[in-house]
Parts: structure tokens; sequence; C-alpha cells
């Protein structure tokens, strides 16, 4: 069985678009591949978390992943700061990677422009510590978006420089997942481009009913169409698109008509739309409200995932010491 590994940034919520996203992908993937999902909590201290915000949003990251579907009897979920051994494997991935190929990484230049007061050695090395995440576990697969291309790259050639270094044929280089086509692109509520892209766009799998009123309530719409059948501009398609993933067939094609002969009143397109919404995320919101009570249960799922995660990781780690020439008196 082919092993993945993505890593989930222990930020923000949960929104429909990662739910029709890289969320139900995974869900899929668990099935027939084995799959290493983790938070990446070491990654997360480049912003310099508190203490207190830094396990509230793992703990928020956990919840909402397991409410989503992402089950621990079919896959690894941890806690990557639970697996010492990633952070020994960066240690030694370090010594060879070079300062120009890290500076080169258009994602950290991005971070050196918007926030030079904070350009520390973690956010250089973020691609190292990406590539122990995922070498460690000798994974052939990494499911991520477009834009963790680079990264993934960088991954490949820190795997590659290593068995050639020692010259072994130790680390499979990993392959991106790309969803690609099978993905479907939710939009935001705010006229145009995808559900999450910026704030105040996004429908949370969290959010109670009445915040979800009043977000699709809302949304940017226009006069009204003025012409039979014609094309609908970008704010109303991106509403008929939501209405697509939540909403019955025939729902859709009442308000399709409705707009073709230009009857269409927004104000009830939205309306429905807003209760197939909540119809769609209560259950989602449900579990994710007892699961956030269920301490115990947490507890539970990250320990035996750090043990699953831990027993390749020590693997791992073991013949690289061996390859590297750490010997024992
Ligand atoms: N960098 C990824 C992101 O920002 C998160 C991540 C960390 C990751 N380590 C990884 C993804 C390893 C895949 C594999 O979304």
């Amino acid at each position: 069985m082919e092993t993945v590994v993505s890593g989930i940034r222990p930020t923000g919520n949960l929104h429909l678009g990662n739910y029709f996203g890289a969320m139900k992908n995974f869900v899929k993937m668990q099935n027939d591949s084995h799959c290493f999902f983790f938070i990446a909590d070491y990654h997360s201290l480049t912003t310099h978390p508190t203490p207190e915000d830094l396990h509230g949003n793992v703990k928020n990251v956990l919840v909402e992943y397991l409410a989503a579907g992402i089950d621990p009897e079919k896959a690894t979920i941890y806690v990557q700061s639970d697996v010492p051994e990633i952070a020994e494997l960066y240690l030694l991935l370090n010594m060879n990677a070079y300062l120009g190929e890290l500076e080169r990484v258009t994602s950290f230049k991005d971070k050196v422009r918007k926030q030079p007061e904070n350009v520390n050695a973690g956010l250089l090395t973020y691609p190292t510590l990406m590539a122990a995440d995922v070498i460690i576990h000798k994974a052939a697969k990494v499911p991520v978006g477009k834009d963790q291309e680079q990264n993934l790259e960088m991954m490949r050639t820190f795997a590659r420089r290593f068995n050639r270094m020692y010259k072994v044929d130790y680390f499979p280089i990993p392959k991106a997942y790309n969803f690609g086509e099978a993905l479907v692109k939710i939009p935001g509520l705010d006229g145009s481009g995808k559900m999450g892209k910026s704030e105040g766009n996004a429908i949370l799998l969290a959010d109670p009913a009445e915040v979800i009123r009043k977000k699709v309530m809302r949304a940017v719409t226009d006069s009204g169409p003025t012409e039979k059948n014609q094309e609908k501009p970008e704010p109303i398609q991106n509403l008929f698109t939501l209405m697509t993933v939540v909403s019955k067939p025939e729902t859709v094609s009442f308000f399709d008509e409705a707009y073709n002969n230009c009857t269409i009143r927004y104000g009830d397109l939205k309306k429905q739309l807003a209760e197939d919404i909540i119809a769609f995320t209560t259950p989602f919101r449900e579990k994710i409200l007892s699961l956030s009570e269920d301490t115990a249960y947490l507890r539970k799922v990250t320990s035996e995932g750090a043990e699953v995660a831990r027993e390749s990781a020590r693997k791992t780690i073991k013949e690289v010491r061996e390859i590297i020439g750490f010997k024992a008196f």
C-alpha cells in the first residue's frame, strides 16, 4: 500500500471550500493508502503563537478534521511535535540545505517582504522541515495544492541529495498528488474568486445557523436579469454553484428557470440557499461541538496516532543514523 503524508496548518477553520476541496480527497484517500495526516505545529512556531493560542489552534484543527471525516481507524492522525524524530531529521537535512536555494523560495521571499521584522531561521528552513515531515515515513505521495509545488520540489531535491551524498537508494522521491480535475471549486460570497480567499466570503462548517443566514443574505448580487436566458454574471453564477452542491436538483432548476425568464427574486434564492447550507453543515457543527468536549477521545486519537507515527519515524532515524555514520562505542 502506498504511503501518503500531508501536513495541516493549525490556523483557520474549515470552510465549505476546504470541505469540497482537499477534505473530500483526504477522506477518499484514507481508504486505499496508508495516510499520515499531521497537524503542523512545529511549522506554526514561525509566527510565534502564545502557548494558549498554539494549543487552541491544534485542538481546533484536530476536531474539525475528525468531524469532517478523517477516520483514525483508517488514517494515522498525529500532532507533529509528538514525533520528535522529525526534528532530528530536520537538523540532519539542514546540513545539506544551502542558503542560496532556501532564499530563492517564493513563499520565503513573500514573507521577507511582508514581515521584515520576523525573518527567522525557521521560516528560511521551512522547506527542510517539510521534507523531513514527508521522508521520515518514506512516503511516495504528498497531496498538496498548487501553492505548495515549490516546497515539494525542494523536498525532492533534499531526498535526492541525501541518496547521492551517501550513495544509497534510501529515500523514495515523493510525488505531488494533484487532485486537479476531481476538485469542485467552491466560490466565495463576495462576488468573485474562491471561497476562503478573503475574510468574510467563507461559510465555516462550524458556523451557527444565524451566522450562515447573515453571510448568505449579504452575498454580492446585481440588479437582476433584464433579458431572457442571459448569461449569469460571476456573483450570480457563484450562488448557483453553491446551490448545486448543497440543494436538491429541483431547487436549482426552479431558480434557474426563474432567472431565465427574469422573474427571479434574489432574496428568495438566498433564503433557500441559506437553509440548504444550514441543513448540510448542521451535522458537522454538532460533531465539532461534541468532539470539542471529548478530551478523553482527543487524547486517545492523538496518542495512538503518535505511537504509529513514531514507530515509522524511529525506524527511519535509526537507519539514517547508520547511513550517516553515527556509531556507538
Ligand atoms: N506547508 C503546508 C501548508 O502550508 C503544510 C505542511 C507542512 C505540509 N508540512 C507538510 C503539507 C508536509 C504536506 C506535507 O499547507
